[in-house]
């Protein structure tokens, strides 16, 4: 029996938990996974690296179109190189985080990266990690514009409380009131920053919303599953 491939597409704010969900709804269903963040994190690196002002729009264009970057859409191997360096760590630190925006807000940026994220999609619902099974896309833009007709649109919210204390125990490693506030601006800054060229805030129509806030990891994966059951039938 051929099974036909699927494709879960997932947005959300910062510290919504979309990227742990998604990677563990991935694994569960055995899916590709494709961590679009990454991807403009990895630009943002690129960019410095080569010694490009961000400001520079043209020059930011320019060096992104050409960058070598290999990113594997196992959900257990998410290991990325550009060069053959190893960034996989190295693009969660603060120093990317605060500048990522400004890569993420040009809009040339993002017609690259969309292409080469749309490839992703398809290439995994005819073969790659998942054998053609399908994939889990995350990111600002995926239900709205890099995959509007997947099978699954998902927009994943919680409080601003809750997406703050999240992000301040995944940085440092508590959600005490000092953690909290030293994680503002990754978190508020970005947000609003991001919000000026991707609509992640509100569901666009035939998008399905799960309010994660009072919902501990493994009930937000439950939840995710549900919807993929109620639309698909699996
Ligand atoms: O999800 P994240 O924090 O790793 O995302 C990094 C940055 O990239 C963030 O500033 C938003 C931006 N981004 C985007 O604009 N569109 C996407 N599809 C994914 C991320």
């Amino acid at each position: 029996m051929t099974i036909k491939p699927i494709t879960i597409a997932i947005d959300g704010p910062s510290g919504s938990g979309k990227s742990s969900v998604s990677k563990e709804v991935a694994r569960r269903l055995e899916l590709g996974y494709l961590d679009t963040g990454a991807m403009y994190r990895a630009a943002t690196w690129w960019c410095l690296r080569e010694g490009v002002e961000l400001t520079d729009a043209d020059s930011v264009t320019a060096v992104v179109d050409t960058m070598p970057l290999s990113m594997s859409t196992n959900p257990d191997d998410q290991t990325i190189r550009l060069d053959d360096v190893n960034i996989t760590e190295i693009i969660r630190e603060t120093n990317i985080s605060s500048k990522v925006s400004a890569v993420a807000t040009n809009l040339e940026v993002r017609d690259i990266l969309r292409r080469m994220q749309r490839a992703r999609i398809e290439a995994e619902r005819t073969g790659g990690f998942s054998r053609g099974n399908g994939i889990v896309a995350e990111g600002r833009d995926i239900t709205t514009v890099v995959a509007p007709d997947a099978d699954v649109r998902i927009l994943l919210v919680a409080s601003e409380e809750a997406r703050l204390a999240r992000r301040a125990k995944d940085v440092h490693g508590v959600a005490d009131a000092q953690a909290v506030e030293a994680t503002k601006d990754e978190v508020l800054r970005r947000d609003a920053d991001d919000s000026t060229v991707s609509s992640f805030q509100v569901a666009a129509d035939g998008v399905v919303t799960i309010d994660s806030s009072d919902l501990d990891f493994e009930q937000t994966v439950a939840a995710v599953l549900q919807v993929v059951e109620n639309v698909t039938g699996n």
